[in-house]
């Protein structure tokens, strides 16, 4: 049972090994992941010259696992994404009702990067079926990364995390045949919402227009969620995002989508590359919907209930 010495040592290793540079030795040494000097990572252990490979080797062991794990796994919902690099500039301070310095300091050029997506699809799914469209932004402070996830929807499905693998699975292709992609016209996804009434106000917004957007350059944003401001006196306001297109928000009628989908599965993705390509930077106008607790317990429902909003007087 020995492992060939034939091979070269000093090749690269790619999957499995590491060259380490040994103190002392003056040149690379091929080494397992754990730091084990081998001879080399291209012939397994065999019992006999033509018997089978030994599960004792683990060398051979480590470099399968880790090949077998090279690929991360696609995302369960929102697989299918664009995204863009730009900026934010605040216009008007919010220190009154933040220490956050990215919502405070007016005029600040602060990094952001932008992730439009689908929900339903898979990565390599097209961009036109109806769905939500997500809306995940990272600002680039200089205190730090903050993610401000949302949706072009102003309001969630759901009111309890514990149904999302259950809205998923059932928006989700039929298991038994694997179809329909990237759509909610399937009775899975129908069984689940005629059975489950808190998703009634987000199913009309998911039938209208705008889960048929014209271009991503063209939706609108929102958090959906209350999240808390805190000022330096240790005071809270409550807060929801909006994102809206200077463009306006556009959506296509049925028709077209269905046309587009035949003609460009890349639809949404190559309109905004090449508008940023072209120099025609798609811009959005952040708001903020403020209010206090006493205004929250006016509302004759719970602010933090994902299927509800708060209307703009
Ligand atoms: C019960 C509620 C929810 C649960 C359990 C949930 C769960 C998830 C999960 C598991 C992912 C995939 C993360 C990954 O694989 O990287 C995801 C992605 C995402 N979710 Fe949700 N979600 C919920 C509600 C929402 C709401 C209300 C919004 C809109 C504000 C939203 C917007 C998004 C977006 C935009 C992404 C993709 C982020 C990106 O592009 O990187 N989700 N969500």
């Amino acid at each position: 049972m020995k492992r060939s010495s034939k091979s070269n040592p000093d090749q690269t290793t790619g999957q499995g090994g590491e060259l380490q540079q040994q103190a002392g030795a003056g040149h690379p040494q091929l080494t397992t992941q754990q730091g084990i000097v081998i001879p080399d990572n291209q012939n397994s252990l065999r019992a006999g010259a033509r018997g089978p490979s030994l599960l004792e080797d683990f060398i051979l062991r480590e470099k399968i696992t880790h090949f077998d794990h090279e690929r991360i796994p696609e995302r369960i919902v929102h697989a299918r994404g664009s995204g863009a690099h730009g900026h934010f500039v605040l216009s008007k301070s919010l220190k009154k009702y933040t220490t956050a310095k990215v919502l405070g300091e007016t005029g600040v050029k602060v990094p952001v990067f932008v992730r439009f997506s689908t929900v339903a699809g898979g990565a390599g799914s097209v961009d036109t079926p109806r769905d939500v469209r997500g809306f995940a932004i990272k600002f680039y402070t200089e205190e730090g990364n903050w993610d401000l996830v949302g949706n072009n929807i102003p309001v969630f499905f759901i009111q309890d995390a514990m149904k999302f693998p259950d809205l998923v699975h059932a928006v989700k292709m039929e298991p038994d045949r694997g179809f329909p992609q990237a759509a909610s016209a399937h009775d899975t996804f129908w069984d689940f919402v005629s059975l489950m009434p808190e998703t009634m106000h987000m199913v009309m917004w998911a039938m209208s227009d705008r889960t048929i957007p014209r271009s991503l350059r063209m939706i609108e944003g929102f958090g959906v969620h209350s999240f808390r401001l805190i000022n330096d006196k240790g005071e809270s306001t409550f807060v929801k995002f909006h994102w809206r297109p200077q463009l306006g928000i556009q959506s296509n009628v049925w028709d077209e989508a269905a046309k587009l989908q035949s003609a460009d599965n890349d639809y949404h993705r190559r309109d905004l590359f090449e508008a940023v390509e072209a120099g025609n930077f798609p811009a959005w106008d952040l708001f903020v919907q403020l209010f206090t607790q006493e205004q929250a317990d006016q509302l004759p429902y719970d602010h933090l209930d994902a299927t509800k909003l708060i209307p703009k007087r």
